[in-house]
């Protein structure tokens, strides 16, 4: 049969809430899904031989399948394609986008998932989908751990160990969270490599410090489901000062979390890879209007989410 294309397709992007770079090493990780935040439509094109063209304007992406092209993101479809025996040739894939590339909130992921869920289609297992995904994301990130394909995939939130099927946890009460992009773009793949080095330079100091990472995980996930705003800032305060330690903020996230603590934010922390991509702060109960005007002043957008909702 040729290889053909569904007509639309939607993956959710992500805000790892506590975890990252120590799910990488084994410890486990908490997030959430944000719905729709990549939408894809395919069209085919007049000449059935021509290759596959990818157009995505919110990230300013306009690339073509040509075999042989190094460019990373045409590379990874070009793979996460041929993974799922869909079409190189003779398509026009189209792409809505509400969140920010390469800024920590899982747009890879998002693309990958979309991508394979437009050759394999909606009834397609949730299993099959992440494990197209990856082979794009080992493209894009070397030895991902997985955690963005899962939760670009399912959605809602997760409590994820490397290896094991992740585990959704309820809330039954959602709780407010601003995401903050700075602007500052980073390499997921360079960032892991930098907790790898500390890990290796000082064993017996990094190692500690990664599995801190993961207990704040635990509690972030019972503070989460206990609606306790005021715990989910200080567990975030300290996945900060740790995530720091290992080197892996930077100036930009170090002073985003400083404004969100002074506009009244119970805690903050850098989200996803660091050394750039976006900071998460926790307002005290319900009421975000001081924190999202406080960057506003800055020339900053935040995005405002309800996790668990
Ligand atoms: O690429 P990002 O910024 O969404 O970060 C991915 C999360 C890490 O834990 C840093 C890496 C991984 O593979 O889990």
């Amino acid at each position: 049969m040729k290889p053909t294309l569904h007509e639309h397709a939607s993956a959710c992007a992500k805000v790892i809430l506590f975890g990252e770079h120590a799910v990488v090493h084994g410890q486990p990780a908490l997030a959430a899904g944000l719905p729709g935040a990549v939408k894809l439509h395919a069209q085919p094109l007049g000449d059935a031989r021509a290759p596959l063209r990818i157009s995505i304007p919110a990230w300013d992406l306009e690339l073509s399948l040509v075999p042989g092209d190094e460019h990373p993101v045409a590379r990874a479809c070009a793979e996460v394609l041929a993974h799922c025996d869909g079409p190189l040739q003779g398509w026009h894939v189209t792409g809505e986008a509400t969140i920010p590339a390469r800024a920590g909130l899982g747009s890879s992921a998002a693309l990958t998932v979309s991508l394979a869920r437009l050759a394999l289609g909606p009834d397609a297992a949730i299993t099959d989908v992440v494990e197209a995904s990856m082979v794009g994301e080992r493209v894009f990130h070397g030895t991902p751990s997985g955690i963005d394909s899962e939760v670009a995939a399912r959605g809602g939130v997760l409590r994820f160990v490397r290896g094991s099927a992740p585990q959704t946890v309820s809330v039954p009460q959602p709780v407010r969270l601003v995401v903050v992009p700075s602007g500052v773009a980073r390499s997921t793949a360079d960032q892991v490599a930098r907790v790898h080095r500390a890990i290796e330079r000082w064993p017996l100091l990094a190692r500690p410090l990664v599995e801190v990472l993961g207990r704040t995980a635990e509690q972030g996930e019972h503070a989460l489901v206990a609606g306790d705003t005021a715990r989910l800032g200080e567990l975030s305060d300290l996945a900060h000062g740790v995530l720091a330690a290992l080197g892996v903020s930077c100036a930009a996230l170090d002073e985003l979390c400083h404004v969100a603590r002074a506009a009244g934010a119970s805690g903050a922390k850098l989200t996803g890879a660091g050394g750039g991509g976006c900071m998460i702060a926790w307002p005290h109960g319900s009421d975000d209007e001081a924190l999202v005007a406080a960057f506003a002043r800055r020339g900053l957008v935040p995005l405002r989410l309800e996790v668990g909702a």
